[in-house]
């Protein structure tokens, strides 16, 4: 396994779209454990093969269990509800905005053998969902905010959401 470099935004592979995957090879599976090596050391919670300078259609995330999920061709078949909190990216180091997305999310994927499988899930792991598979259509979070927050601001999100979890 092998740590992979991070592209940032302002690198152009970020706004393209991914190919799909169609090839469940060694190739394959020594990106996917590269990726759960990156995202592990980067302590983030999703990552997708783009942001790794990768233009096929995968992503992984992490759950709330701490589990990994490693989407193939992932595509989102349902969602309800409605979340709006803070969103963040490894491309974009360091910095946030408030973002809504679904609360519930369903997707259909494959897996790294290329066995279609289905996932739900709610909450912060709907939000990655949503997020990591709009990667792959080189989108990036930021285009769901009217600007990324401030230190100042990013300081008082923080100060409510801790007095809003005390009440
Ligand atoms: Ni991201």
């Amino acid at each position: 396994m092998a740590i992979r470099k991070i592209v940032e935004r302002g690198d152009p592979i970020l706004a393209k779209v991914c190919r799909p995957v169609t090839d469940f090879n060694a190739r394959l599976h020594t990106l996917l454990d590269d990726m759960a090596e990156t995202l592990e050391e980067s302590g983030g919670v999703g990552l997708a093969a783009p942001q790794v300078g990768i233009l096929r259609r995968l992503c992984i995330v992490e759950d709330s269990e701490g589990e990994l999920i490693e989407l193939i061709n992932p595509e989102i078949v349902a969602y309800e509800g409605e979340q709006t909190g803070l969103e963040g990216c490894l491309s974009i180091p360091g910095r946030y905005g408030i973002v809504t997305r679904p609360y519930k999310v369903r997707v259909r994927a494959q897996d790294r053998y290329g066995i279609t499988f289905e996932v739900e899930d709610e909450d912060l792991t709907a939000r990655c969902f949503c997020h990591e598979i709009e990667h792959l259509d080189g989108h990036l979070f930021t285009e769901h905010c009217d600007h990324l927050l401030s230190d100042k601001e990013m300081e008082e999100y923080l100060r409510e959401q801790e007095e809003e979890n005390r009440e």
